[in-house]
């Protein structure tokens, strides 16, 4: 099966374990198991909670205590409507693989995660990109989204905190977009891995799972809980959507791994605690960002309302992918180019790591755009 390759996570793969400041990393500051127990009151003798565990395949769909765990994050979800599946990526896999056939119309935001319009587009679908737009703060045209959502749509992807733009739909946007969805027939499938991590309020904005009886809700562990490394991520979604899944996951998953299971579920029953940190470090490192925006005149941006990353739009006659490569190569600042993500004359920055190595870095890709300004 031909499929597109992954822009970013080829750029990644290449240069992560290669940078001295990575400011391409979108997950808030990864925990520590250490912190992890600390975080939910517990130290390191809890570690012995571990140790009557059987490694066997484990509960298959995801333990109870998991599951609940997970169900607490939304309002109208239980146990039942939920998978647990390797990842967010492996969330959304099994999604566009159990719901998308040859043919079907799936319309996707773009930019989003590649996976939403190349894995539909992999299996033969007719995919209608939904582009966002700066002057729109990068949210969905919702005219446009009616003119390309023509009824037999089998499926609307979103993503909301939106990765790389930062941009945040509100309830009363995504209950616009459900109408649309419904006078379709359309799926609505929103990947709100960064959900949590919003800049104002309580930080959780409200999941499509809970407005639309035809809401699929992907996430996972890895952002807003920074967790990335339990490998572990969800579908929240109708009975019918559930069942779909578990007959593609049968024959990719089994069942995630039962450590994996146990540390999701103790930093979920946490996860005021968890949140609470997440958002202490992405609010204090945008404010951070925001201050530097303003003192380069060579950048511009749409501040982020969410999430853990932000496109910065550079004026400079450079394409993205020599802009971070020269950048890399000059001052060991890691961005991600805008040509990974269809986001030519932008690069992304990932603001959500520890605050010194935000400051740092900033600091260097200041010296290296008064170098680049310097020679225009
Ligand atoms: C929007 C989005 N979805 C999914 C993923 C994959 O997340 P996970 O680590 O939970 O598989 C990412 C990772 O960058 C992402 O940005």
């Amino acid at each position: 099966m031909h499929i597109a390759p992954f822009g970013v996570e080829i750029w990644m793969n290449e240069f992560e374990t290669r940078c001295e400041f990575n400011l391409a990393e979108t997950c808030v500051e990864s925990l520590t198991i250490a912190q992890l127990l600390a975080l939910a009151g517990r130290n390191s003798d809890s570690l012995s909670d571990l140790l009557p565990l059987k490694m066997t395949y484990g509960a298959i769909q995801g333990s109870d205590r998991l599951r609940d765990a997970i169900a607490a994050l939304y309002e109208r979800q239980g146990r039942e409507d939920i998978v647990v599946t390797h990842g967010t990526i492996g969330a959304n896999a099994l999604v566009h693989q159990a719901l998308v056939s040859r043919g079907d119309r799936v319309i996707s935001v773009i930019p989003t995660y590649q996976q939403h319009y190349s894995i539909p587009e992999s299996i033969g679908a007719e995919v209608l990109p939904l582009r966002l737009r700066a002057e729109n703060a990068f949210l969905p045209d919702l005219a446009e989204l009616r003119g390309l959502a023509t009824p037999g749509t089998r499926l609307i992807a979103i993503n909301n905190p939106n990765n790389p733009t930062g941009a945040l739909m509100e309830r009363a946007m995504l209950e616009e977009i459900a109408g649309i969805a419904r006078a379709c027939g359309a799926w609505i499938l929103c990947d709100e891995v960064y959900r949590g991590t919003d800049q104002e309020g309580g930080g959780m904005t409200a999941s499509i799972a809970d407005l639309y009886e035809k809401g699929i809700s992907t996430a996972g562990m890895s952002k807003a809980f920074s967790l990335a490394g339990l490998r572990l991520g969800w579908v929240a979604a109708p009975r019918e959507v559930i069942e779909a899944v578990m007959q593609h996951r049968d024959y990719n998953t089994i069942s995630v791994g039962v450590i994996d299971d146990f540390f999701a579920a103790l930093a979920l029953e946490n996860q005021d605690k968890v949140l609470a940190r997440s958002q202490a470090i992405t609010r204090g490192n945008l404010a951070m960002l925001a201050a530097w925006v303003e003192r380069e005149p060579l950048i511009s941006w749409v501040r982020p309302r969410s999430g853990t990353t932000a496109l910065l739009k550079y004026d400079l006659d450079l394409p993205s992918r020599s802009f971070c490569l020269d950048l890399l190569q000059e001052t060991g600042v890691m961005f991600t180019p805008g040509s990974a993500l269809e986001m030519e004359g932008h690069v992304r920055i990932g603001y959500a790591n520890a605050p010194e190595i935000l400051a740092a870095g900033l600091e260097r890709v200041s010296a290296f755009l008064a170098r680049r300004a310097g020679r225009q």
